[in-house]
């Protein structure tokens, strides 16, 4: 039991120990402690990339490090779980994306509510590529549909999870395109990445942030990018529609959330020190070549993210409940 009557004295102790900046309206309470990003996926993979970007840069606002760990497992419910039982202090935040904050809610029967964490800012989105391995006969949208007819029994597509955005965008090409195939999950888009470009399995519905730097040096093939216009970054990649897919829209957007009774004043700093990394100059370039479109600042705030968020739910959940997607 704590002794309740010394608890302000040491409060104050510990405040004047690790809130030095606090008063001075700069660095929050956050600043002394460090904070753990928590990475639902496995390294090397489109969000964790994104979030070794990002954090590399928070770090000059913050004042100190923020450390990433990876926890991997059930296309990100693992890391769900977790970091919803985290002290709501500022020492524990998630990047999370439309399958961990809004697919998994539908998809998953889950131990807490993707909708509860306290939203920090809203990073970027950007769209998926149909990819292939290198060696796979179709050389178009087309003949990689003809190609799957055939071979249905056979063919495999790499997921980041049963459930992922890989897998649900998955079943509505399987449905688009009357074809079957069996998918494979992974820990994440980064490791199904890797046995795609050693030919294990056939094909992918992978992040362009993940497959743009393999499509650019051949390792890997795209068939079409998921998005009504063609990437900045790799104008040579048809759209679905032009491809003869007419529709198939996926927008992959990340959040920075921190867990639910996060006091208003560490989600500002941990805003702050977002938002400014989202400004900096190299990490804008970098998301661009990713594929990635940072929101203009008004879009990246804790109400935005979670506005984006309820709307994303309130589009997608009906869309994957009723197409019976299951976590299997
Ligand atoms: C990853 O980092 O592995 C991905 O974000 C997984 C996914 O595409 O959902």
């Amino acid at each position: 039991m704590p002794n309740m009557s010394r608890r302000p004295f040491l409060q104050l102790a510990l405040g004047a120990a690790t809130l030095p900046v606090a008063s001075r309206g700069t660095r929050a309470e956050t600043l002394a402690r460090p904070i753990t990003m928590i990475v639902p996926f496995a390294a090397g993979g489109p969000t964790d990339v994104l979030a070794r970007i990002l954090t590399e840069y928070m770090r000059n606002s913050l004042g100190h490090p923020v450390i990433i760990e990876n926890v991997t497992g059930a296309s990100g419910t693992v890391a769900g779980l977790r970091a919803s039982r985290a002290a709501p202090d500022g020492t524990t935040i998630t990047i999370g994306h439309w399958g961990t904050h809004c697919l998994n809610g539908a998809i998953y029967q889950l131990q807490y509510d993707v909708r509860e964490f306290a939203p920090i800012a809203l990073l970027a989105s950007g769209p998926q590529l149909i990819i292939g391995r290198p060696d796979l006969p179709a050389k178009n949208l087309k003949e990689l549909i003809a190609w799957l007819k055939t071979n249905g029994d056979k063919a495999t597509a790499g997921t980041a999870g049963p459930g992922s955005g890989a897998h649900v965008a998955g079943v509505f090409f399987q449905q688009l395109t009357a074809t079957h195939f069996s998918f494979v999950p992974y820990r994440g888009a980064g490791p199904a990445l890797n046995d795609l470009m050693a030919g294990h399995i056939d094909i992918m519905f992978d992040q362009a942030s993940n497959s743009l730097p393999q499509v650019k040096s051949g390792t890997v093939k795209a068939f079409a990018v998921t998005a009504s216009s063609r990437l900045a970054s790799a104008p040579e990649i048809p759209t679905v529609d032009e491809a003869g897919l007419l529709g198939l829209y996926i927008a992959y957007w990340h959040g920075i959330w921190a867990p639910k009774g996060t006091g208003p004043d560490i989600v500002s700093t941990l805003s702050k020190a977002v938002m400014s990394a989202l400004a900096e100059p190299v990490v804008r370039q970098r998301f661009a070549e990713l594929g990635q479109e940072i929101p203009s600042p008004d879009k990246q705030t804790p109400a935005a993210l979670r506005d984006h968020q309820a709307a994303e739910v309130e589009k997608w959940w009906p869309i994957v409940k009723s197409a019976n997607i299951k976590a299997e």
